[in-house]
């Protein structure tokens, strides 16, 4: 009994299947580019739950809706006019971020310190408490995108 030889046909690609899948290799990195492009160009945006109207939100603003609306409408209000349900107790009152005025004079990197780290860093009441052991620094952000959006059209 000799040894068993096996041998596999090598399987070689001919020239015309080689050029075939190049051209769908380029096809496929051009379908992924063009997807990619229209993914960037195209954001969803959201009803928002408290403005009336066409008030659509981006993906970040519906972010810093929910969590303005549960950490910071308890003292500045629903619409951000500084009337939330402890704001009758608060002295200095919270601010009124529906005041475009007032708020185009305070910098994102100032509202990002005095969220961050509350009235006190900045001089401000004490009352005004810090947020970064509850927010992390994107979600501050998002809040800030979204008190930008104030004053919107307010369902009644
Ligand atoms: C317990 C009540 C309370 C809560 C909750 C609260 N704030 Fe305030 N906030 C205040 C008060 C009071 C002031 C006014 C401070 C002052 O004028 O000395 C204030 C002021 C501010 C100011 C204005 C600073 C300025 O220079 O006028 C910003 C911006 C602000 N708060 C953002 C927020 C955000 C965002 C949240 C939620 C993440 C929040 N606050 C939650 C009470 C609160």
């Amino acid at each position: 009994m000799g040894d068993l030889q096996f041998s596999v046909p090598e399987a070689q690609p001919t020239q015309a299947e080689i050029s075939n899948l190049r051209f769908a290799l380029v096809r496929i990195c051009l379908l992924l580019f063009f997807f990619v492009l229209v993914g960037c160009k195209s954001e969803k945006k959201v009803q928002s739950n408290f403005f009336s109207d066409n008030s659509l939100l981006t993906r970040r603003e519906m972010i810093g809706e929910r969590l303005y609306q549960r950490y910071c409408s308890g003292c500045h209000g629903t619409t951000g006019e500084g009337d939330g349900l402890h704001s009758y107790t608060l002295n200095p009152p919270p601010a009124n971020h529906a005041d475009t005025a007032y708020m185009n004079s305070l910098s994102d990197e100032y509202l990002f310190e005095i969220i961050s780290n509350g009235g006190a860093s900045v001089g401000k009441s004490t009352e005004m408490p810090r947020w970064k052991d509850v927010l992390g620094r994107n979600d501050i952000n998002n809040v800030i995108i979204y008190l930008r959006k104030f004053p919107l059209p307010i369902r009644r």
